[in-house]
């Protein structure tokens, strides 16, 4: 198949709005990050978009620009913050109380800006998430009130804010599971289920379909149902919105995701494999809920079979036996420990084991994968690229992918495909590495 034309994009001229739903400890750590980066009080470890670079042509050529520097992405001065939120707190509260960076350091410095930060009143039930219980939502509305309100919300934060271009990213709580159903399949299907306030229509479907109602490009670092529903998928290609998920591959699953290609790539059998997690913040304590922690494990779940495809290799993985689970342990906060056990096999049928103890921090391995999405989906909608956006499966534990077609979890295939769409929109030769033209020149 032949390479398509590169797109057209238009420059990132103006400001970026970033509405993220949710103030909790993922987007209050970006938002504070962007702001420190920017003061030159911090470096944007983690950003693929800030610190990588790019190999260009042919390994002789030595070209390698920085990623920010080769295609255009908007300026971190030009990114204006907004949000909604379940609880009044702005942004320096939010982030205070997560308790994820050093108050001295990292929070008073730049405490008038976060102060400013004050999220708008969150469209919630108490049925999607049951252990919150927060009072700064609009109460006592419909699904079409809200629906209405989140568009108001959008359209009032780019006037105010006087911004060129808006994207919405969720950094909410994850919702409890829902699966698709009838009342997501097309938009007069899911027209007719907000107006008879039908309960599997989740608030996290109404700020995606307000989004893209509004022209707005919607990526969900939450595992539950939004952007994903077909009509939202159908409506978002139709209309050309940039849309992108679900589920920040932060932690335990970013681990699976390099060593379950490794295992494969050395074609060492799987017997199983038992992950276990203790967290403490409030995104644990709402996954000590089993309706919510359904939807997480779903995503956590998927990623091993899709890539052992134990159909084709019966002998190795035909037989596993994988379990995640996730405890709320509230004196780690956000330092969240998860485990590993890892029973494999090699030659004859010898069994090994591995063991990984990973001691992350959830939200400062989140936020630049966040900082990154909102870029790459500006740059996506510039470029007219409309519907799911693929290339950025890297990001995500769930990526999302055209129907009927199984997701790339390896996450080295997934930079190849994120690197050669930024080649391919810049007009730059993919790079396939097959290598041959440095031997046929010699
Ligand atoms: N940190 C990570 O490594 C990571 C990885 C993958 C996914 N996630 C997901 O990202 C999300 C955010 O994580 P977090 O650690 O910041 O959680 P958090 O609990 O600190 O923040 C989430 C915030 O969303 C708010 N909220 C809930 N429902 C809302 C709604 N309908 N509208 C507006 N606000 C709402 C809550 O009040 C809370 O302040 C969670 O769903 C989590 O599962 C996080």
């Amino acid at each position: 198949m032949t390479t398509p034309p590169p797109p057209t994009i238009a420059p990132a001229e103006g400001k970026l709005g970033v509405l993220t739903v949710g103030l909790g400890a993922v987007a209050s750590t970006l938002i504070a990050g962007v702001e420190l980066v920017k003061r030159g009080q911090g470096k944007p470890i983690g950003s693929l978009s800030q610190m990588a670079t790019i190999r260009l042509g042919k390994r002789t050529e030595h070209r390698s620009p920085l990623i920010r520097d080769f295609v255009p992405l908007a300026k971190l001065e030009d990114i204006v913050w907004g949000a909604w939120d379940v609880f009044p707190d702005d942004a320096y509260v939010a982030a205070s109380r997560a308790g994820v960076l050093d108050a001295g350091k990292h929070i008073e410095a730049i405490s008038d800006t976060l102060r400013e930060i004050r999220p708008m009143p969150a469209a919630f039930e108490r049925k999607y998430a049951r252990n919150l219980d927060g009072e700064h939502v609009m109460s006592g509305v419909s699904k079409r009130d809200m629906l209405n309100r989140i568009r108001e919300d959008i359209n009032r934060f780019r006037e105010e804010k006087q911004v060129d271009r808006v994207v919405m990213i969720w950094c909410a709580s994850t919702e409890i599971y829902i699966e698709p159903g009838p009342a997501h399949q097309t938009i007069e299907s899911l027209e007719a289920a907000i107006d008879a306030d039908d309960e599997t229509v989740s608030p996290a479907m109404l700020y995606a379909y307000a989004a893209l109602l509004e022209g707005v490009p919607f990526a969900n670092g939450a595992p539950n149902l939004a952007v994903d529903a077909p009509a939202l998928r159908q409506y978002a290609t139709e209309h050309g919105i940039a849309i992108s998920g679900k589920d920040f591959k932060t932690g335990q699953t970013l681990m699976k995701t390099v060593l379950a290609p490794m295992l494969k790539a050395r074609q060492l059998g799987l017997r199983g494999w038992y992950s276990t997690n203790i967290l403490g913040n409030r995104d644990g304590e709402v996954l000590d809920a089993p309706e919510n922690f359904k939807t997480k494990e779903e995503s956590k779940l998927g990623v091993l079979e899709d890539i052992l495809e134990p159909a084709k290799n019966p002998d190795l993985y035909g037989d596993v036996f994988h379990k995640v689970t996730i405890n709320y342990y509230p004196p780690r906060g956000d330092n969240k420990e998860g485990w590993d056990n890892i029973d494999i096999f090699g030659w004859l049928n010898y069994p090994m084991q591995i063991k990984v103890d990973f001691l992350c921090r959830d939200s400062i391995l989140a936020a630049p994968l966040a900082l990154d999405l909102v870029l790459f989906m500006d740059l996506a909608q510039r470029a007219g690229l409309g519907g799911i956006q693929e290339w950025l499966s890297y990001y995500y534990k769930s990526p999302q992918t055209a129907p009927g077609l199984y997701p790339e979890h390896d996450l080295f295939i997934q930079l190849t495909k994120l690197k050669n769409t930024l080649r391919w929109m810049m007009g730059e030769e993919v790079i396939t590495h097959l290598g041959r033209e440095y031997y046929e020149e010699l």
